[in-house]
């Protein structure tokens, strides 16, 4: 049977509690030797001991590695000279560094979680968020300029080639799913700020392209101060939605609220050739250590990481795993009676582990 190595990165904050409580997870699902999962070190904290954020020996090691899973890095103190927070670049080099350029945000209400929006129940808020992940403006980490102290300056990055990409991951994304909830249409969503920028008027011009050859799903348009309202007003109308890079760290901030917490919300990062799992939350210092934060962010990442590793290696195994993990989720929340905090309950870390490890049939 073939097993998969998985470059672990713990990182900072809740990042080892999280990911710890992933990894029991998918062990329980899994049994122990079908992953394994090797430890490297990368983030603030390590920044602070070493002066270097992600040593190469652990990008080499991630690159190798079949997938990577990660806690959450980064600690607000820790920063660079220039003011930027240093645990963050390994995050942000790993995926400019791999070329993974699908962020897959899905943003879904489960059973038993409460939306703050009062009109929408589980299953009328079920969309993906397509982040373009190398370009847009985040392309500029570490390269803006900075002059005498009086301007500072950071370019926003937009490829024909980076767009045409992940549009097309889109509308494949949309394909196999079965439409937004409000009218079971499928359709791709290009989010941008295309009446004010150039750049953006070029990501709109080249969706249209792509949309072209995806002649059964509708492209539609918002521009994202617009977004923010439809995302509160109208999230069953989304099916996919694709965006720029700071765009999509923006709104996905934002679809993770209306679907209870950013606990709730996994990432899925992937190129051609690598693929990188986390929650989208941060490290949240003010809780780490306490056995209180909220685990299902990485260990729904964890059900992404299978379902990717299952597709690619054509390994039924890992996509029934995927599968189970997702299902175990799904009873737990619906079931009542184990509630992380962040969703209004008292339920700490260690519970929502074993609850989920006893839920997985
Ligand atoms: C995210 C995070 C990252 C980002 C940080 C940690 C670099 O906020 O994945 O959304 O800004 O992309
Ligand atoms: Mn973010």
């Amino acid at each position: 049977m073939k097993t998969y190595e998985i470059a672990v990165v713990q990182g900072d904050g809740i990042g080892p509690e999280v990911c710890s409580a992933a990894i029991e997870i998918l062990k329980e699902t899994l049994g122990s030797n079908r992953l394994h999962f090797v430890e490297h070190p990368a983030g603030a904290e390590h920044y602070k001991k070493t002066g270097v954020a992600f040593p190469e020996d652990t990008f080499n090691a991630c690159k190798s590695a079949d997938a990577v899973l990660h806690g959450a890095a980064g600690l607000p103190g820790v920063v660079y000279p220039d003011g930027t927070e240093a645990g963050l670049d390994f995050g942000l080099q790993l995926r400019f560094r791999l070329d993974l350029y699908a962020n897959i945000r899905p943003i879904k209400l489960h059973e038993g979680v409460v939306s703050p929006l009062r009109k929408y129940e589980p299953g009328s808020i079920d969309y993906i968020i397509l982040r373009e992940n190398t370009e847009g403006l985040y392309a500029s980490r570490g390269a803006g300029v900075r002059i005498r102290g009086e301007l500072a300056t950071d370019t926003i990055v937009i490829t024909r080639k980076g767009t045409e990409r992940v549009v097309r991951q889109a509308f494949e994304l949309s394909r196999a799913r079965n439409g937004a909830p409000r009218d079971g249409k499928r359709r791709v969503t290009c989010c941008d700020k295309a009446n004010v920028l150039r750049s953006y008027a070029f990501f709109r011009e080249v969706a249209v392209e792509v949309a072209k050859d995806y002649p059964d799903i509708e492209l539609d348009f918002a521009l994202v101060d617009a977004m923010t309202v439809h995302l509160v007003h109208r999230p069953d109308f989304y099916d996919v939605i694709v965006t720029e890079n700071m765009f999509g760290d923006i709104i996905s901030d934002l679809g993770a609220a209306t679907i209870g917490s950013m606990g709730m919300s996994p990432t899925a990062e992937v190129g051609d050739n690598n693929g990188f799992f986390q929650a989208a939350h941060g490290s949240a210092p003010d809780i780490a250590g306490q056995g209180v934060a909220n685990p299902l962010g990485t260990i729904l990442a964890g059900a992404m990481m299978l379902d990717w590793l299952g597709r690619r290696h054509d390994d039924e195994g890992l996509l029934e795993g995927g599968r189970r993990i997702q299902a175990g989720v799904e009873k737990v929340l619906g079931g009542g009676k184990i509630v992380p905090r962040d969703l209004g309950g008292s339920s700490g870390t260690r519970e929502v582990v074993d609850a989920v490890a006893r839920a997985l049939v």
